[in-house]
């Protein structure tokens, strides 16, 4: 048996925050603790208490006075685009075209993927996020590596091959037949083995061909109990492209629609450009709209409206989309959904932000009671976050009479520094990736 008890201020969310002051939906524990047994958590409470259930003997990690909250949860990124973060100058199609199918292209080098899920795997963890929804590039072999990484490291990852059968170079493209046979393969390889779960990942409408899209109906119908991705109204060129490929929809959410992929398991990246009619027909299948703002600023696609989300009663979650995402920190994701928000008016509250990063997104994943909150039985995926890990942010953090106030802080201030260790079903992991030495890297061209 594996016991460990892990002390410091313990916040968990039990409900959405419905405002600043909303006390009743989270726990917050000053001097708390957290039983961990072989992975899972058998307890949270006082310190005393928690003390007293364990046991004199137990081993006891002290991380006072950080804060202890349920590890991040990332619902949207892409894995073969860690190295790509960062590509200059290009709005969605542009970019895609420019920088993103080459680089994917790589991918096709089993140990090129196998590098880099490592690294990303262990940029994740860095950050504090334990749980993250990732699409692979089209080669099968990308998804092996991913899923061999995250068991490696015993996190709970969510991910598929892209299926991409036109709009993109030969290197890249399957065909319907091929995406389907590779993705059936892969579900039974992966899907439910150990913490891995498999989406279903037509990569949007403009790459795949109606008979794509027919065969990705056949996979959903198949397996229920997969997780479906695609992207929906980012960009204006992109709604322009995609609908005039399906004149029949009445919409861009009417093409996934008519290929019946719209159900409560499938994640919907952007949702920027929406009428109130597609908002609303997410709302009757239970499809999850996720804001991605890094993203969204970056490539210059627009601001996501979570107040329409919230009013027509749509789902929606938050995601890096690395690599059109500047950023692997869910921290610094909120603080730019904060902005996205402010510049229309509505206003996303520090504990809001903090229970989508976590009890949020797990239940738009529904995988609420094994992840996104510190809960007995729930699996012991924890973050320790340091409001004060930088100076100026010690400097701030002198002046902030409350919870909300630092978690603000966190918020707006915070990335990978403020998060001092990570734990995945138990096990302590940030410590274990340290940052490589330096490597020899390219010269420099200079204008
Ligand atoms: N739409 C289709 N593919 C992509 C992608 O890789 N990134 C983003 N941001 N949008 C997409
Ligand atoms: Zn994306």
């Amino acid at each position: 048996m594996n016991e460990v008890l892990i002390r410091g201020r313990v916040l968990t969310f039990l409900t959405e925050p419905q405002g600043i002051d909303d006390a009743a939906s989270y726990r917050y524990i000053e001097d708390g603790a957290v039983f961990v047994r072989d992975g899972k958590i058998v307890e949270v409470g006082l310190y005393g208490d928690i003390l007293k259930l364990a046991g004199a003997d137990i081993r006891i990690k002290d991380h006072r006075p950080n804060l202890i909250l349920p590890g991040f949860i990332d619902t949207h990124l892409h894995f073969p685009q860690t190295q790509a973060i960062a590509s200059y100058g290009a709005q969605l199609l542009e970019w895609l075209n420019t920088y993103i199918f080459v680089e994917e292209q790589k991918f096709a080098r089993a140990a090129h993927a196998a590098e880099v899920a490592d690294r990303f795997m262990d940029e994740l963890l860095s950050n504090g996020t334990t749980t993250a929804v990732a699409y692979c590039s089209v080669h099968p072999e990308s998804v092996d590596a991913y899923f061999t990484a995250a068991e490696a490291r015993g996190m709970c990852m969510i991910g598929g091959k892209v299926m991409m059968d036109r709009n993109a170079p030969d290197a890249l493209r399957d065909t319907a037949q091929q995406g389907y046979d590779e993705t059936k393969r892969l579900i039974e390889k992966w899907h439910g083995r150990g913490r891995a779960h498999y989406a279903i990942s037509p990569r949007f409408a403009i790459t795949s061909t109606p008979e794509q899209m027919e065969m990705s109906r056949v996979l959903v119908a198949e397996h229920p109990d997969c997780y479906v991705q695609t992207h929906l109204s980012e960009n204006r060129d992109e709604i322009a492209f995609a609908t005039s490929l399906y004149p029949e929809a009445k919409d861009y959410t009417d093409i996934y629609a008519r290929y019946g992929l719209l159900n409560n398991r499938m994640l919907l990246g952007h949702c920027i450009h929406m009428s109130e009619r597609e908002v609303s027909v997410l709302a009757e299948t239970g499809a999850l709209g996720v804001f991605c703002p890094t993203s969204n600023l970056f490539l210059g696609s627009g601001l996501f409206n979570a107040a329409r989300f919230d009013e027509l009663g749509a789902r929606w979650s938050v995601a890096t989309d690395v690599g059109a995402g500047t950023s692997f920190s869910m921290l610094e994701t909120m603080d730019e959904a904060y902005k996205v928000l402010h510049l229309q008016g509505q206003r996303l509250t520090p504990f809001n932000s903090f229970y989508r990063m976590t009890r949020g997104n797990a239940l738009a994943l529904g995988l609420e009671r094994q992840i996104g909150s510190l809960q007995a039985g729930a699996d012991a995926d924890i973050v320790m976050l340091d409001s004060s890990a930088k100076s100026a942010m010690e400097f701030r953090m002198r002046t902030a009479t409350s919870l909300a106030e630092e978690l603000f802080i966190l918020q707006t201030m915070g990335d990978d520094r403020c998060i001092t260790e990570v734990y995945v079903a138990g096990k302590a992991m940030k410590t274990k990736n340290k940052k490589p030495g330096a490597v020899a890297r390219q010269p420099l061209q200079l204008a």
